[in-house]
């Protein structure tokens, strides 16, 4: 194959075949075909895209290009999901352990903090001992024990999708629908799960920041779905807001826990069980979304999925008593209070900045050494479009560091105070 021959056809936008796209790819590893060469080819694509097949392609080269995991012993029906990235994004700790308990497996890779949004391996790393590196062997072992495990993606995942990846971030190239797809995608499927929930969230919290693209995008995801044989479903959901009140790492699995034993805000347990419910219409168990969404709220309310969660901590290393008793293990030196100075309906205006704020506070790394401070984070004592009086506390800032005088006016940046309840949906769409 010809780097010009490839290049000059995907620029008059023509349909690559499969092994022009994994030469380029493989050349790229190699270092035969240069930065410059392959940062052309990804402007080709950008300007010119790729079709469904050659987007299913690309995904299948970048996954291939590293390890994949053969979970083909464990029985029955294996689950996956993946969110884009939000903040307060604690849905995998209340959507594992409810799906593992129809007997349904979860065997899951997961990643860590990424600019404003938190990190599901960083998170679970609050619980003293627990590994989020596992053998394959130990991987499978905790799932055939408790139903589900979480463990952290190894560098030797995707390795040429991380390779583009780095070159599409110094490039500006970031921001085509079918890389971002491709990139995505090949990193679910190197797990054999049957069904993949994706949660594509849209919003100033999150990658994407308008509805038309998170459709796109979806739409973009849920095809390579199907050309790999993978049922894959896509919630479009909603961060303008932070998702339900925690933003930190032990807190966040604090308030998962209180969620899978009956409590919880609405809109936590809304995504949660429309990705439950989904898996499970999926799986076969049940005929309608309804139907099983009814059977996931009564499982929340008995609180019975709960120990999943427990049982994979602990069974992954974790000491999970430090959960027993919260307040003393995770407390914070200091508790800022960010009060109202009028009444109205509570809504966001800017989540990411609520996630730059608990990373000021020490709930994420500024820098690839920085330290974790896995108490630190933000309580939001009001949600998005509850009744907020003046003088009522809105949120409170939980840090061991010395408060710095400007983290108040941060946090009053990211909400405003209006006159009339706007019932804002937290799913806009469900793409499949
Ligand atoms: N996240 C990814 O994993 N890949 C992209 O291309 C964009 C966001």
């Amino acid at each position: 194959y010809s780097f010009k021959n490839i290049i000059t056809r995907k620029k008059e936008g023509k349909e690559l075949a499969k092994p022009e796209i994994k030469w380029m790819v493989d050349a790229f590893l190699s270092g035969e075909v240069t930065d410059y060469q392959m940062a052309a080819f990804l402007a080709s694509v950008y300007f010119k895209g790729m079709t469904p097949r050659e987007t299913a392609d690309l995904t299948g080269i970048c996954f291939e290009s590293g390890k994949t995991y053969d979970l083909s012993s464990i029985k029955g029906w294996k689950a996956d999901k993946h969110s884009t990235g939000g903040v307060g994004d604690k849905i995998s700790f209340i959507f594992s352990p409810l799906v593992a308990s129809y007997g349904i497996k979860v065997a899951k890779l997961s990643g860590r903090a990424l600019g404003s949004t938190g990190g599901t391996i960083d998170k679970l790393e609050s619980i003293p001992g627990w590994k989020a590196e596992l053998s394959e062997k130990e991987f499978i072992d905790v799932v055939e024990k408790t139903g589900l495990s979480i463990i952290g993606a190894s560098a030797n995942i995707a390795p040429a999708d991380k390779k583009i990846y780095a070159l599409r971030d110094a490039v500006e190239m970031v921001d085509s629908i079918p890389l971002i797809a491709a990139s995505v995608m090949s990193k679910k499927l190197v797990i054999d799960a049957d069904s993949i929930v994706l949660d594509v969230k849209v919003g100033s919290g999150a990658f994407m920041k308008d509805v038309p693209t998170a459709i796109a995008l979806s739409k973009a995801m849920v095809e390579i779905g199907k050309a790999y044989n993978r049922k894959v479903v896509a919630l479009i959901t909603d961060m303008d807001k932070p998702l339900g009140r925690t933003i930190g790492n032990a807190i966040e699995i604090k308030e998962a826990w209180e969620t899978l034993n009956g409590g919880g805000s609405h809109d936590v347990i809304e995504v949660s069980a429309t990705a439950v419910a989904i898996t499970l219409v999926k799986a076969g168990l049940f005929k309608t979304l309804d139907e099983a969404k009814a059977s996931v709220m009564n499982k929340l309310k008995t609180g019975e999925a709960a120990h999943y969660l427990s049982d994979m901590i602990i069974a992954q290393g974790g000491d999970w008593s430090v959960m027993n008793n919260y307040d003393k293990n995770f407390s914070t030196k200091h508790h800022i209070e960010i009060k109202a100075e009028q009444d109205g309906y509570l809504k966001f205006v800017d989540a990411q900045q609520l996630g730059f704020l608990a990373i000021e506070l020490g709930a994420g790394r500024k820098s690839k050494e920085d330290h974790m401070d896995h108490a630190a984070g933000i309580y939001l004592n009001k949600i998005s479009d509850e009744k907020v009086k003046k003088g009522d506390v809105v949120m409170t800032l939980l840090t061991n560091k010395t408060p710095e005088t400007n983290w108040d006016k941060m946090a009053r940046t990211t909400f405003i105070l209006v006159d009339k309840p706007f019932a804002e949906k937290t799913i806009k769409e469900i793409i499949e």
